[in-house]
């Protein structure tokens, strides 16, 4: 989608539509809405005086001005209680007005930056959530190849953000900027994560890190199944093994500086498809298996969006990506694997494959010296049993880092919850033929899960995201009701990884 500034008011503006708000309770509208209600002769004030529109958040309603103004239709939306107001209030509005624009035949949209004024949000984190909201709400997951669909003809190309006070627009610049650079980030997680298996194979990941490296200036390696063998990544190869697909660990380099500084460090769970290998799942839902790769998606997701906005330190990027398959040369329940730290782990369950794959990333990771490392996962079904799908499960290691992704993840729209990563539960994991197995029984599976990967962590500040129960989104009341997601991925992460980063990007480091 194109999207450009502007200065002046709104109701001046020419476009298919354009976009204001109403505070929930305003009977009397005031800035942008209030002059558009002037121009239009009262017109916002009868929906209010009507009941059309309370202002609730993302209600919306639809006028006509029939030449009173130059846009072809005008759109009010809610923007809910002033108390509960914040950043995602704004994303989901310009979510819910960009829908009804599209679904009314508009191409071309304007819009005020919702909360920028009465809000008393930031300008810059309003304009970018408004740029992420519109953008984000009119994702459409596009099959290669196949028919369009019903309504996909209907689009909009273009966002305009009108901003009154002319001295402000450099804040509005700057935060659309953003904001279009993390929706197209979220937009490649989700087209990765919602893309069938055999499209998007590790293959095909590998090639989409060589596409954003060769596009901001990042390096990229891909190490092949001999290659992984030669690190003696044991755990890694012993879920690829009964895979025909080639595996591929990939590893996108952001250095601007080409400095040597410890680099953040994001890991991705990059299995395409989780068959549950040998221990096979139940054929039930087994389809959303393709979407066992979104810890990677988001990852990529990630590095494109910070290649965009040009984050000036290091940030190194980890996936190893492969199929977990049943075959002749699958790996059977009782297997002993080595991982490339040396620890030896007996599988007793062939689909608690992501954290196999994750103990060769984290332990390939120690050799950066990281400041931080970071890993995404599609982990755990009891995450789900924990969470359910409203909020993402945090493990970290070091409070600062915590907090810096509760913040994040709360500015971006994507509630992320503590977790305890309690060494008590590692008698869960004790057996007599290894240093480790990889399941721990019922009780806190999600838990014991990331008590697993911290055996092949090294000593630096480290996070685990479960995203298993937030990394897709479908119509139900078990799933948060918000406009800019539609049925399958959500791309959760990558808002949460971006701000993140740019905190960690901001801070000095001045010994
Ligand atoms: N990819 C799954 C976890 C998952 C479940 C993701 C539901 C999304 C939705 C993971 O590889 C898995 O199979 N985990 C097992 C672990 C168990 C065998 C200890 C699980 O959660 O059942
Ligand atoms: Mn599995
Ligand atoms: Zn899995």
């Amino acid at each position: 989608m194109n999207v450009a500034i502007q200065s002046g008011s709104i109701q001046t503006v020419d476009a298919d539509a354009i976009v204001v708000n109403l505070f929930e309770g305003v009977t009397e509208p005031g800035g942008a809405t209030g002059a558009v209600d002037k121009a239009l002769n009262g017109a916002i004030r009868d929906l209010i005086a009507n009941g059309d529109i309370r202002g609730k958040l993302n209600e919306t309603a639809i006028l006509y001005p029939r030449g009173a103004i130059p846009a072809s239709r005008v759109i009010v939306v809610g923007l809910g209680s002033e108390e509960e107001f914040d950043l995602d209030s704004v994303r989901q509005a310009a979510a819910a007005a960009a829908r009804k624009a599209r679904d009314a035949g508009a191409r071309t949209l304007a819009s005020i930056v919702h909360g920028g004024g009465r809000g008393g949000l930031a300008l810059t984190d309003a304009a970018q959530s408004v740029v992420e909201g519109t953008i984000l709400g009119l994702y459409r997951y596009d099959a290669p190849g196949v028919i369009p669909r019903e309504g996909f003809d209907r689009d909009v190309d273009s966002l305009t953000l009108v901003e009154f006070d002319t001295s402000r627009l450099p804040e509005v610049e700057a935060g659309a900027n953003v904001g279009q650079a993390v929706a197209e980030g979220i937009c490649l997680a989700r087209d990765l994560a919602n893309g069938p298996a055999n499209e998007v194979t590790p293959t095909m990941l590998a090639e989409t890190a060589q596409r954003i490296a060769a596009d901001y200036g990042m390096t990229c390696q891909v190490l092949d199944r001999e290659q992984m063998a030669e690190l003696k990544m044991g755990a890694l190869l012993s879920v690829a093994q009964g895979a025909n697909e080639p595996p591929k660990f990939i590893v996108l380099e952001h250095n601007p500086t080409q400095s040597d500084a410890p680099p953040f460090v994001l890991v991705g769970k990059g299995i395409t498809f989780d068959s549950g290998g040998i221990s096979i799942k139940p054929s039930k839902r087994m389809e959303e298996m393709r979407g066992d790769m979104s810890g990677a998606a988001a990852v990529l997701g990630t590095m494109q969006t910070i290649g965009a906005i040009g984050l000036s330190k290091r940030v190194v990027a980890i996936v190893p990506a492969t199929e977990n398959m049943p075959s002749g040369t699958a790996t059977h329940p009782g297997d002993i694997v080595t991982a490339m730290n040396g620890v030896t782990i007996e599988v007793i369950n062939t689909d608690a494959e992501g954290r196999l794959i994750l103990a060769d990333a984290l332990a390939y990771a120690q050799q950066y010296n990281p400041a931080v490392v970071v890993d995404v996962a599609t982990l755990t079904g009891a995450v789900v049993v924990a969470l359910g799908h409203y909020m993402t499960g945090v493990y970290a290691t070091d409070d600062s880092l915590w907090e810096t992704i509760h913040a994040a993840g709360h500015a971006a729209g994507e509630p992320m919850w503590r977790m305890p990563l309690y060494p008590a539960y590692d008698r869960q994991l004790k057996t007599s033929f290894a240093d480790v197995k990889n399941v721990g029984g019922r009780p806190a599976g999600s838990v014991t899960a990331t008590r697993f990967l911290a055996k092949f962590v090294g000593d630096h500040p480290w996070a685990h995201m479960d995203i298993a129960g937030t990394n897709w989104w479908e119509n139900l009341i078990t799933h948060p009701k918000k406009p800019y997601y539609v049925r399958g991925n959500t791309g959760v992460g990558v808002g949460t990884l971006v701000g993140a980063l740019r905190a960690w990007d901001a801070v000095d480091v001045k010994e």
